[in-house]
């Protein structure tokens, strides 16, 4: 998506080797209409699908997700991090393993919100090593809802996420993908 390639360009920091912070239009500060657009993008890129509802996990899917169920009409799930060792019977959890910040966290959603049958849209702001989209296909699975694609609004794709997810054949989409970074510059992958 030009548009969106565009303000990485213009307002994305490259952090070491692998890191890209957009905090001013993502991650912290959020561009509610580049959201629309993306959530837009998202909406066409899956409209061959009948779609019951939108996945994400908190905090920095939700923008682009919350656009992408608007375009759809259909509601918006987003896992909820649980800091406490204690987790209530009635939810569905997985372990998401962050390599950025080495930290594990406990996802989980309430069983009411995924019914089995429903299909579901994964949506997250950046795939890196793929482990925020495991953790809710996992869950999906454990829910019985059916995956038909996940929608990743910046791929980095020289990370192993998105060998990960192809392997199982999902269909994703990726808005931007990132192909590496030099000297400081983001270097777009042409697909
Ligand atoms: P994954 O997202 O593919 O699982 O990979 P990884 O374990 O590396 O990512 C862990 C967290 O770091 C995720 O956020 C992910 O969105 C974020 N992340 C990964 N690469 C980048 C990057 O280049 N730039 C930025 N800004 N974030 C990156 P999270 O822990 O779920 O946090 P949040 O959604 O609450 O912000």
């Amino acid at each position: 998506m030009k548009l969106l390639e565009q303000r990485i360009q213009k307002d994305g920091r490259v952090l070491g080797d692998d890191i890209l912070k957009v905090d001013t239009f993502l991650n912290h500060q959020v561009d509610p209409e580049l959201m629309q657009d993306l959530g837009e993008a998202f909406a066409q890129a899956f409209a061959k699908y009948k779609i019951d509802k939108v996945v994400t996990v908190e905090s920095s899917g939700i923008a682009p997700a919350l656009f992408t169920g608007l375009a759809l009409h259909v509601p918006v799930i987003f896992a909820r991090k649980n800091k406490s060792l204690t987790l209530p019977d009635d939810v569905y959890t997985a372990d998401v393993y962050s390599f950025t910040k080495q930290t594990t966290n406990h996802i989980m959603i309430d069983h009411r919100f995924l019914n089995r049958g429903e299909n579901i849209l994964l949506i997250d702001d950046f795939l890196a090593n793929g482990q925020a989209i495991s953790g809710l296909l996992d869950i999906s699975h454990q829910a019985g809802t059916y995956v038909v694609g996940v929608g990743i609004v910046i791929e980095k794709a020289f990370q192993k996420g998105r060998a990960i997810l192809d392997a199982q054949g999902i269909d994703v989409v990726s808005l931007a993908r990132i192909s590496n970074f030099e000297n400081g510059q983001v270097v777009f992958a042409t697909e």
